[in-house]
């Protein structure tokens, strides 16, 4: 049937004013909606998927931002995002050519406070602030976990297992003293050394032996050490005290500045047996930080001292894991063990 030239001229009608109502329909997100600061000038149905855009990037609902009416400006997170809003348009308008490039996405991937640090994934390093919890308190119920019996001055401690890291296990032997080391790995390409006698921290490689640097001193000397007596856990600058999770067991936690630097420290103490079961550094560098996490535990009562059999290093790089299966007490231990050897 051939429709009456009229009616096509009518439908015809129809679609351009649909058309051009979609058109009109479309304002300026400032004329739809009542609060617009940051989208001035641009489309209102813009809006809600930019919105979308915001939930997915930080993982939140549309709640994290706003009350029930949402353009009142009530919650301190909506007059954030808006000032994050700005500060990606600079970031991009500066460097990208006004391309989102660097999106919240970028930054938040998932979670409301992005890391600045280069990530370790799958670690509870973070703790909540309790002012219930003391560090004194938790300091010294630590030392009385740790130690039954005094341990003789000058005394060490010798472990054996194994070390591995980056898919390579070797027998390892290690001795520790106070706050010094010395650990012989058995590597298929041969023996490696390595200790800190309390000055020098020392390796050896295929140059011989090596001092390391100062600057990388500190972070080797944390990531090698255990600590068998209270006073070798370093000291922390205002300290305060936190909770946390490890492994699904309750901790109580010392967050504070390794005494006299800049680096962030946590001690994580298991809150049942009182002992040490991770602690974080955070290094400065000119870019941000880096992280170590080390986990202990599998104690063993060595010589009246609580022994950490099970040594987890983690860093970005990867894990390294010490397993020690035997573990004895030297009343006096044989103190230049700790030197750099003698090339
Ligand atoms: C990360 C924070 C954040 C999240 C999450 C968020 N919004 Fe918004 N929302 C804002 C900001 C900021 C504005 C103001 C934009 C402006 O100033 O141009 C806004 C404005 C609005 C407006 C305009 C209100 C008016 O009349 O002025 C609506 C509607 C809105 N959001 C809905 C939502 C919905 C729906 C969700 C969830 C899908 C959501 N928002 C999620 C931050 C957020
Ligand atoms: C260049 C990196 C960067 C970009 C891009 C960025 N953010 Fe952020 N944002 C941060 C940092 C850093 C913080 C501070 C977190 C903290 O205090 O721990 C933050 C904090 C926030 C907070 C407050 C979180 C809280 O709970 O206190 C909100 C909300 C937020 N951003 C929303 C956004 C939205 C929405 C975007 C995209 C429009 C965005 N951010 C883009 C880095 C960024």
């Amino acid at each position: 049937m051939r429709l009456p030239a009229v009616i096509i001229g009518f439908s015809f009608a129809v679609i351009c004013t649909s058309l051009a109502a979609t058109r009109q329909a479309d304002p300026l997100a400032e004329q739809q909606f009542k609060n617009i600061v940051s989208f001035k000038g641009k489309k209102a149905s813009e809006l809600i998927p930019a919105m979308e855009f915001m939930n997915a990037s930080l993982k939140v609902q549309c709640s994290y931002c706003h009350a029930a009416d949402r353009s009142s400006d009530e919650k301190a997170k909506k007059k954030t995002a808006r000032e994050m809003i700005a500060m990606q348009k600079d970031i991009n308008d500066k460097n990208f050519n006004g391309q989102n490039v660097i999106t919240c996405a970028t930054c938040h991937a998932g979670k409301t406070h992005p890391t600045p640090v280069p990530p370790i994934t799958g670690l509870e390093v973070r703790s909540r602030r309790s002012s219930d919890v003391m560090p004194d308190q938790v300091l010294s119920a630590y030392a009385k976990a740790l130690v039954s019996d005094a341990t003789p001055a000058g005394g060490s401690f010798k472990l054996t297992g194994t070390t591995t890291s980056q898919g390579e296990t070797a027998p390892v032997e290690a001795t520790y003293s106070g706050d010094k080391f010395y650990i012989l790995a058995h590597r298929a390409k041969g023996d490696q050394k390595q200790g800190f006698n309390g000055s020098t921290a020392w390796f050896t490689g295929p140059q011989g032996v090596q001092t390391v640097p100062l600057q990388y001193a500190e972070q080797y000397v944390r990531e090698s050490t255990i600590f068998l007596t209270p006073e070798s856990l370093p000291k922390l600058d205002s300290p305060s005290g936190g909770t946390s999770k490890i492994d699904g067991r309750d901790a109580v936690v010392v967050n504070g500045l390794l005494a006299g630097t800049k680096s962030r420290v946590s001690y994580f103490f298991d809150k049942e047996t009182g002992l040490l079961a991770r602690t974080t550094f955070f290094y400065p560098t000119i870019l941000g930080s880096i992280e170590q996490i080390n986990d202990y535990s599998n104690y063993r009562k060595v010589g009246g001292v609580q022994v950490p059999m099970k040594i987890v290093n983690h860093s970005a790089e990867g894990d390294s894991v010490q397993e020690f299966t035997s573990a004895t007490a030297e009343p006096k231990g044989d103190a230049t063990l700790f030197d750099p050897p003698k090339q």
